[in-house]
């Protein structure tokens, strides 16, 4: 006992003691309202409502990914085997793809924060983080395949052949364009509605699924065509989440929205051109240098089995997924921009650098 007393004697008090216990119902008559979260952007309050249970079995199963870019066959790489150039013609297409697939991470988690604090439904947070940890994936890849081809690179590497200074000069060039992108994406993702941020994340993933889809067909060394195969597969979910979503907002846009999204079109095809076709200037600020030892690397990198299509065969796919994309958004009313560089007709609209959305 003498121990017990002195183990009460040590406890603290609790702050606040009552007499007598009350009732619920006295306490509910005292009780006072919390006050009002009134800041426009904010967490709070949290539900879990879900108005689109599509998107709900899209993130279900998407919560196993099927693969890992840890698990890939990297050690069946024979980097020895390549010549120098071929190395660094690879690296160089990775760290091209990294401008856009290496910012995935970063790009959808800040739109995922953006969907809490705009306290969309469960469904449309969940799917953002889907994504966010399927980019990540994708990150992974692009920064594997660099660094075991250019230890420390892109940028710190230092190449010992001529085309490899150019591959790290044309890097240094799209690395200050994906910089631009980055600026301009943190303000826009805020300026937008939901409806035009996922028409604006339908386009990136209608040209990432056919790219992927394309360099894995082509693409003859076992570890970039497996995972081209399955970046590909995640890439067609990101497409299916898009589709969910648009399928019940596009309906009730505003015909001013309608125009935003014909907008964000013309901004994503520019962005994205970068590496589904060949960078137009009105986004793309290059030296002239940039194009051709763009060209030369590709070539380089094709004799080594690396499956970059031609420019003629890019010029073709890119126009067969824009043109997927149009007839899934012009039966709801959303006029297609024109695209001249691959031959398609639509509305002219203005060009704003500074709200390019689209990302894969
Ligand atoms: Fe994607
Ligand atoms: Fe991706």
């Amino acid at each position: 006992m003498a121990t017990k007393n002195a183990q009460d004697s040590k406890l603290v008090k609790p702050p606040v003691e009552f007499d007598a216990m009350v009732s619920p119902e006295q306490l509910l008559l005292n009780a006072e309202e919390a006050p009002k979260i009134t800041d426009r952007l904010n967490l709070f309050p949290f539900d879990w409502r879900v108005e689109t249970p599509r998107l709900m079995e899209i993130y279900n199963d998407s919560r196993d990914p099927g693969w890992s870019p840890a698990q890939l066959p990297w050690h069946e790489l024979d980097v020895e085997s390549m010549t120098l150039d071929q190395r660094y013609a690879i690296a160089y297409w990775f760290a091209l793809l990294s401008v856009f697939d290496a910012s995935g991470p970063a790009v959808f988690a800040r739109a995922m924060i953006h969907a809490y604090e705009t306290h969309e439904e469960d469904a449309i947070r969940k799917c953002f983080f889907s994504v966010t940890r399927d980019e990540m994936n994708h990150e992974e890849v692009c920064g594997k395949a660099i660094t075991l081809l250019t230890p420390n690179g892109p940028l710190g590497y230092e190449p010992e052949t001529e085309l490899g200074k150019l591959a790290r000069n044309n890097i240094q060039w799209l690395y200050h364009n994906g910089a631009r992108y980055w600026n301009g994406y943190k303000r826009a993702v805020e300026m937008y509605p939901m409806g035009i941020l996922f028409s604006s994340f339908l386009f990136g993933e209608v040209a990432s699924s056919t790219l992927f889809h394309s360099m894995y067909q082509n693409t003859t060394i076992p570890v970039f065509k497996e995972a081209f195969r399955n970046i590909g597969r995640d890439e067609g979910r990101h497409l299916s989440f898009c589709l969910a979503l648009l399928k019940e907002v596009l309906p009730k846009m505003s015909e001013e929205e309608k125009m935003t999204v014909t907008k964000q079109f013309r901004a994503g095809f520019i962005f994205l051109s970068g590496i589904l076709y060949e960078p137009p200037a009105e986004f793309w600020h290059l030296p002239p240098t940039f194009l051709p030892a763009q060209r030369m690397l590709e070539e380089v990198a094709r004799t080594a089995g690396f499956g970059i299509l031609t420019l003629e065969e890019r010029r073709a796919n890119w126009r067969t997924a824009v043109v997927r994309l149009k007839t899934i958004v012009e039966p709801h009313g959303v006029k297609f921009p024109a695209l001249p560089e691959i031959d398609v007709d639509g509305e002219d609209v203005a060009f704003d650098a500074d709200k390019i959305v689209p990302i894969f």
